[in-house]
């Protein structure tokens, strides 16, 4: 999918379909006026008729427009004041009722519309992420490819044409990162193993100079003393793998760190899932894929900073060989777990991987992880559950997400949900009961996160949808990426 801003008259465009808002009440934007006007009142005509009611983001096709070189124009329902929440359903509307169109390219003038409190920046960039992520299809396991094949869009800029480009060429950047992480989320655990995983890791890191990439397999992360690692890789025939990216282009300065959760298939080992909906259990490893995705648009939009991604990877399994409620293992940290039940293993590879974090004197690390099933009971698909043990970094990542538009919301970490972790033969448990099932995942892992500035993304809820719509989001590519552009201040 190729990305352009121009600044064309829309009656005058050659092109499979044009895209134009719509304002309640039949008011025009100024792009449809002027197809209004070129068409002699066509477009109010056709409104007068109220074929354009209904919700924000609705559109009405039109074919053939009088006077109008474009194959279509694609009317756009576009509510009264635009704030930028509804924006992003207006674009989501608009591609959605494209893709089915069949065009191959497009003009949108959406981009033109008003949006309180944000620039055209911020417009072209949500433009141009929101498409590309619409229009994603997976189709590499179907022998009939999809046919469709729209591959050009151009977004209108009257003004500040300059900005506008740039906002383009770096929204691409992070839209391709968002996909990486979606083709990866959606690959099935057969195929994407953490064998896999470290392949792909050493492909990306060969695209790019200033990336590197280190894989440890498991006579390597059992010298290291990763020992809660491989307690939960130990039921599995899949190899564990310890894969390490570093990006460096950011000199002396202390880097970043993300830790994404690599579990390609979590059947809950002995203490074994329900079989509905086990298969989503694939999507398991969407923090690992998301670091990829950050990884990858970095280091495409060459940001001058240091960004390390650490993925602990494995794959859980019930066997004669795994580990069983009750057993005690001892983690990188010298600290002591029970594990009472060997489904809540996300935290068991974490910890371990953030102990890990610590060799690389970093100033923030940020583990991303689909780690509790309460997430999703908390916040539902909308919100990233959020927490940490430090308010400014909290504070810049809930920026980041109102930013982006790939939102998160804080839990707390209080001391006073510790004790829900205490274990009579071991230094804790790994589970803390029903109870704020979110955060005592968390307080397990800030007992690993003392020496640096920490925070945690609970993706359950939003690395994937369920049901007709089945399919990884991408998220939280494109907050973590706007927290990394924000922290250049
Ligand atoms: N990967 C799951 C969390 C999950 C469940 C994400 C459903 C998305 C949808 C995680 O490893 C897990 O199984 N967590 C347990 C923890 C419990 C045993 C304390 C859970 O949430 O049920
Ligand atoms: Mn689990
Ligand atoms: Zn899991």
């Amino acid at each position: 999918m190729e990305f352009n801003v121009k600044s064309v008259l829309p009656e005058k465009q050659r092109t499979a379909c044009l895209i134009v808002g719509v304002y309640e009440n039949h008011s025009l934007s100024d792009a449809a006026k002027l197809i209004d006007d070129a068409s002699k009142g066509y477009l109010s005509s056709v409104l007068q008729r109220g074929d354009l009611v209904g919700k924000l983001g609705g559109t009405l096709l039109l074919h053939s427009v009088p006077n109008i070189t474009a194959k279509r124009v694609l009317l756009v329902n576009c509510g009264k004041d635009i704030n930028a929440n509804q924006y992003r359903k207006i674009i989501i509307g608009a591609m959605e009722a494209l893709h089915k169109t069949g065009s191959a390219e497009a003009v949108c003038y959406l981009t033109d519309l008003d949006v309180s409190e944000r620039d055209t920046a911020w417009k072209v960039k949500q433009a141009v992420e929101l498409t590309q992520a619409t229009l994603y299809i997976f189709d590499q396991l179907k022998t009939e490819k999809d046919k469709r094949n729209l591959s050009k869009m151009v977004f209108n800029s009257s003004s500040q044409r300059d900005i506008a480009k740039k906002a383009c060429i770096e929204a691409k950047k992070i839209a391709d990162g968002v996909k990486l992480t979606k083709d990866l989320g959606n690959l099935p655990s057969n195929i994407c193993t953490p064998t896999y995983l470290a392949e792909q890791a050493k492909k990306l890191s060969s695209l790019h100079p200033k990336l590197s990439c280190k894989v440890l397999d498991k006579a390597s992360i059992k010298k290291i003393g990763m020992n809660t690692l491989l307690a939960v890789a130990q039921g599995s025939n899949e190899a564990p793998k310890l894969i390490t990216l570093e990006y460096k282009n950011g000199g002396k300065s202390a880097p970043v760190v993300l830790v994404g959760k690599g579990v390609t298939f979590d059947s809950g080992g002995i203490s074994i899932k329900p079989s509905k909906d086990m298969d989503e259990m694939k999507y398991d490893m969407c923090g690992a894929a998301s670091v990829f995705g950050v990884m990858s648009a970095v280091a495409e939009l060459q940001l001058p900073i240091n960004l390390i991604g650490i993925i602990p990877s494995v794959e859980n399994m019930p066997s004669g060989t795994a580990i069983k409620p009750g057993d005690i293992v001892t983690s990188l940290s010298g600290q002591t777990v029970e594990i009472l039940n060997t489904d809540a293993e996300g935290r068991l590879i974490l910890c371990d991987a953030l102990t890990y974090a610590e060799r690389f004197k970093p100033d923030v690390v940020i583990d991303i992880a689909t780690l509790t099933g309460a997430c999703v009971i908390a916040l539902g698909g909308h919100a990233t559950g959020l927490l940490g043990n430090d308010e400014p970094l909290i504070d810049a990542l809930l920026q980041a997400g109102k930013v982006s538009g790939d939102r998160a919301w804080q839990l707390p970490l209080w001391d006073d949900y510790q004790e829900q972790l205490e274990s009579p033969f071991a230094d804790m448990a790994n589970i803390g009961g029903r109870e704020g099932g979110t955060i005592t995942a968390s307080c397990f892992l800030s007992r690993f996160t003392k020496k640096y500035h920490w925070a945690h993304l609970d993706i359950a809820g939003t690395a994937w949808l369920s049901g007709k719509n089945k399919g990884a989001t991408g998220r939280p590519v494109s907050l973590l990426v706007q927290y990394l552009i924000n922290r250049l201040g």
